[in-house]
């Protein structure tokens, strides 16, 4: 996020674009530092004009390399399904990339395990009720978008999150769209939406958001590169998403539910199927939070039972687990979960 401080402003200033490119790619790789690497206002700035700037590469790569699935972890507490993830990427590995937004004032372990090792890319912290997820979400989006020209789909996932089916049942569903289609959930009709809509006052979100174009959907989404790109070179709307609520609307508050719906359903909702992946269980919710899942709720029967919708598709993914459920998982892992 570029800070309105003049003495940032004047200082940017300063700095050529040239300065800017050669610092960029030393400073985008994904590191291996003893803690989380921060990222600085110009690493952002930097990181977004690269992105915004980068490939006309928005449709399937053509080089004849088979595309890529990245997977976004966006976290502040350990990576505790990691072995579980690994499973379900064993074998796949020229097909996905991973990479780790890590809340840098969360203490966390880093799992030293293949596919997360090095691949923590620079961070901010993040918190509720704020445009921080957002903001994290896109530096996810910028990073991998920059990474490997390859990746072609970004799935948004966090710690909580588990897979639902082996990693080809997912790969062909992504790709059996032509042409190929974003998975964001966007509702139009959800009590509640008017408040959300005047979280940062009344005439906030105005001119560029009329209140009938404001949704609400999942935070978890996988994204087409072309939509993936659409949401980096965004200014517009991230103008207005990114300014804080009102104190006494923090109620309010879930920009993260709200901005990527918005902006895809206001520039390509064609291109959407319009449901999530991520199956999520809000019965007996409170203060925001889903159903958080407990090892003695694991069982064949819940994963069945999840991956299924009341439509045609399937859930691919589902949220939240605590941490003690890695052990039932994993007994489940090669019987259940990634046996279809
Ligand atoms: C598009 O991707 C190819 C590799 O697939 C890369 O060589 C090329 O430089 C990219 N084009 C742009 C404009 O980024
Ligand atoms: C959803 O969560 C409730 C507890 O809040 C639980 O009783 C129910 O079994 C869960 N549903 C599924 C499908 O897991
Ligand atoms: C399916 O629809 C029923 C009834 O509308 C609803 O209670 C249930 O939560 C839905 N399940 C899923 C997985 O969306």
């Amino acid at each position: 996020m570029a800070s309105s401080s003049p003495f940032f402003l004047s200082f940017s200033l300063l700095l050529s674009l040239p300065l800017l490119f050669l610092l960029a790619p030393r400073l985008l790789s994904p590191k291996t530092l003893p803690g989380i690497p921060m990222a600085t206002e110009l690493e952002d700035l930097a990181l977004f004009r690269r992105a915004t700037l980068s490939s006309s590469n928005i449709s399937l790569p053509s080089s004849g390399h088979p595309p890529k699935i990245a997977f976004l972890f966006l976290t502040n507490s350990d990576l505790s399904f990691s072995p579980l993830w690994e499973r379900f990427f064993s074998g796949h590995a020229s097909l996905l990339n991973v990479y780790v937004h890590a809340d840098p004032s969360a203490k966390l372990r880093l799992p030293q395990t293949a596919s997360f090792r090095r691949r923590f890319i620079t961070a901010k912290p993040t918190s509720r009720s704020s445009p921080t997820l957002i903001s994290a979400a896109r530096r996810l989006l910028a990073a991998s978008l920059l990474d490997d020209p390859l990746n072609s789909f970004f799935a948004l996932l966090s710690q909580h999150c588990v897979p639902l089916h082996p990693f080809p049942s997912l790969y062909s569903a992504l790709l059996s769209n032509r042409p190929l289609k974003s998975f964001i959930e966007i509702i139009a009709d959800e009590p509640g939406l008017h408040a959300r809509y005047v979280a940062r006052g009344d005439l906030a979100m105005l001119p560029e958001v009329p209140f009938p174009h404001f949704r609400v959907g999942s935070q978890f989404f996988v994204l087409t590169r072309r939509h993936a790109l659409l949401v980096v070179r965004d200014r517009r709307l991230w103008r207005k998403f990114r300014m804080p609520c009102l104190k006494s609307r923090e109620d309010s508050c879930y920009p993260e539910e709200h901005y990527f719906p918005t902006l895809l359903s206001m520039r390509d909702p064609a291109g959407c199927t319009g449901y999530t992946l991520t199956r999520v269980n809000w019965t007996g919710s409170f203060d925001g939070h889903p159903h958080l899942y407990g090892p003695g709720e694991i069982s064949a029967d819940l994963i069945r039972t999840l991956r299924k919708s009341n439509s045609s598709y399937e859930y691919m993914f589902a949220r939240k687990f605590s941490p003690a459920c890695l052990a039932p998982l994993m007994e489940l892992a090669d019987t259940v979960i990634l046996k279809d």
